[in-house]
């Protein structure tokens, strides 16, 4: 379960795997036995059915569940290719790229922080009297909308091309926190009093090298999910969420 967590696409995989054991089943049992366009609609809406089921019960993010339904469309579209045009496979290219640029390039893939965990990062940051907040990666800047305050100024960092716009939209329409086009390891983190993540296992030993040579000491350094391999976490905190979100606290204490 573990493992399912950290590589949520081991997940995604075994939930589309267990659908088409049981959708192509059913289709040779259906075969001949009805129209064809009906039994490719009842295979379909069972795998998609299935899929997302399998995908809920593994708690995996909610994101998940629309991958659940759309890869098997994605799939018989990619069947029929030939009699199809070829501008909208171009143009679904070109919106993945804009969103998920940084995939494949730093291995960290757009997936959501909850309201729960907004919810307690601001705690947190009330807790600890905090002043200032970045996230790195931030997505489209829930949480740094979330945090930011008054008496708080909440940052966030995004290279992603249309995440990070609508990240600086949102906050400017809502005045909260500043969105910065930047990339997380050209990023100074020494004025900040709580570093937040939400990454991937990939960057975690070079993150937290990064934030221990530059944030200050008695500062906090906060990622979700991914723990950072090889050091105790000052203190990990499990949410009551659906996902049972996992955050690990290490406190910094200087170079
Ligand atoms: C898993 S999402 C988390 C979004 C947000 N922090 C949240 O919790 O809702 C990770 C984000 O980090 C961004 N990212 C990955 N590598 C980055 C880099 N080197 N510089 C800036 N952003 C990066 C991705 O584009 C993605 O939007």
């Amino acid at each position: 379960m573990n493992r399912i967590r950290q590589f949520p696409i081991l997940g995604a995989a075994l939930a589309q795997g267990l659908a088409a054991i049981v959708s192509l089943g059913l289709a040779v049992i259906l075969a001949g036995r009805m129209p064809p366009l009906a039994l490719v609609f009842v295979v379909l809406a069972v795998q998609v059915g299935l899929a997302m089921a399998v995908t809920w019960r593994l708690r995996l993010p909610v994101w998940w569940l629309w991958i659940a339904a759309l890869f098997p469309l994605a799939l018989a579209l990619v069947l029929n290719l030939g009699s199809l045009p070829a501008w909208p496979f171009g143009l679904a290219f070109l919106m993945i790229y804009l969103f998920f640029s940084n995939t494949a390039r730093e291995r960290v893939p757009l997936y959501l922080s909850n309201r729960q965990t907004a919810e307690t990062m601001l705690g947190l940051m009330r807790e600890r009297k905090a002043k200032t907040f970045i996230d790195l990666g931030c997505g489209f800047g829930g949480v740094v909308r979330a945090v930011a305050g008054e008496d708080r100024q909440a940052y966030g960092v995004e290279t992603a091309p249309m995440t990070f716009l609508i990240a600086w939209l949102l906050s400017r329409l809502a005045r909260r926190g500043t969105i910065m086009r930047q990339d997380i390891w050209a990023t100074d983190l020494s004025r900040m009093d709580v570093t937040y993540a939400f990454l991937s296992p990939e960057p975690m030993a070079q993150l937290y090298a990064k934030a221990k040579a530059e944030m200050a000491p008695g500062s906090l350094l906060v990622s979700n999910s991914f723990a950072v391999p090889d050091v105790e976490p000052s203190e990990i905190w499990e949410l009551s969420d659906r996902r049972k979100t996992q955050l690990f606290l290490y406190a910094m204490t200087g170079p």
